[in-house]
């Protein structure tokens, strides 16, 4: 396992970094929080030790920066710390860290740490799987490419936005926010129960059609309804359950499938609705062309506290250029994709 060590004490570094290699670890080291952001800006470390106490940035804010950071992976934190007490432990879990070790360690229990952080790191394979589920349901769509890519970062947005705000504190931590990220993709997953000739219609559906459309919220929470029946302690199934039901639903109570309003609609629901939406308008679909970051702005505007929680909206504007950032960076991102098919497919018709 490649493992960062980050503490501004040498010869404490030197003396985890060698516990480390002697259990088959490959390990690097940073002097600083600084020199540690770095270093994982250029190389991805999946595993970090790092020490509370260090001058400048701590390891408590850096446990915060790394938690910020828009990583692929999820990081493991490990705190080092001769702080005892209950509310040292609060302090550093609500940073973000995983785990803690005291200061002196025992070798043993460092490995015995390490890898409990690489079981957890194994399960992050279960993402993957869910969001191939939601690619799988997704295909049969006609939604453009990155739809659930984008998605799932302006909800993840959002829900860092919330997160310090008095209201949402005890509900969303980073947990939530990590939770979200993850089932956020299977909100449309019910569409695969949804008849071809009405789910890849061309045109308008008529009101008949869009009866049997809207069942996809409905098909998609009992599937992972079901699946929580053999699961009951998976969170991610829950709140998975949960957005899929409600991601229609509207402030007002005008929505579907269950005509829910203001707070009744699970917070998941709510903040999913606003980036589905926001992504449906900035993209390109088969009814519309894609409309410019100011004109989708507008659009959100006019549904605050009819279609969207007013909260939801007060998140999106605060954060109107990370929206924009990610817009634009899988735009070119989609527009290098079909550049490259082109250029092999030229490079094909060279070669035959
Ligand atoms: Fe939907
Ligand atoms: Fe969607």
């Amino acid at each position: 396992m490649r493992i960062l060590i980050v503490d501004d004490d040498d010869i404490a570094t030197d003396i985890l970094a060698n516990a480390l290699t002697q259990f088959g670890h490959h390990v690097t080291s940073a002097r600083s929080g600084r020199e540690a952001l770095e270093l994982m800006r250029s190389c991805s470390y999946r595993l970090v030790v790092l020490d509370w106490e260090m001058p400048g940035m701590t390891g408590i804010d850096l446990c915060r920066h790394i938690r910020r950071r828009y990583s692929s992976g999820y990081v493991y934190v490990i705190l080092l710390t001769a702080r005892r007490g209950t509310q040292s432990i609060v302090e550093g879990l609500n940073a973000g860290a995983d785990d803690f070790i005291s200061k002196p360690f025992e070798p043993q229990e460092l490995e015995v740490r390490i890898h409990a952080g690489e079981r957890i790191l194994s399960l992050e394979s279960h993402e993957v799987t869910i969001f191939s589920l939601a690619k799988l349901a997704e295909s049969r769509d006609q939604e453009t490419g990155a739809h659930l890519e984008r998605m799932r970062e302006y909800c993840r947005t959002l829900a860092d936005e919330l997160s310090p705000w008095e209201k949402f504190r005890d509900e969303v931590d980073s947990d939530y926010v990590q939770l979200l990220y993850m089932t956020s993709p299977l909100h449309d997953v019910g569409k695969v129960g949804i008849p071809d000739k009405i789910l890849l219609k061309p045109g308008p559906l008529t009101a008949e059609e869009f009866e049997i459309m809207k069942r996809h919220t409905v098909i998609g929470s009992k599937t992972l309804d079901a699946a929580l029946d053999l699961h009951p302690e998976a969170k991610f199934l829950c709140m998975a359950r949960d957005i899929a039901r409600s991601h229609h639903e509207r402030f007002d109570g005008s929505g579907y499938p269950d005509g829910l309003a203001g707070e009744d609609i699970p917070l998941c629901g709510r903040i999913v609705a606003l980036a589905d939406v926001y992504d449906a308008l900035t993209t390109k679909r088969v009814y519309k062309p894609a409309f410019s970051h100011e004109k989708s702005r507008e659009i959100i505007l006019k549904g605050m506290g009819n279609h969207f929680d007013p909260d939801i909206v007060r998140a999106f504007l605060q954060n109107e250029d990370r929206f924009v950032e990610i817009l634009n960076r899988f735009a070119a991102r989609e527009e290098f994709e079909a550049s490259s098919l082109l250029k092999s497919r030229a490079e094909m018709a060279l070669v035959y």
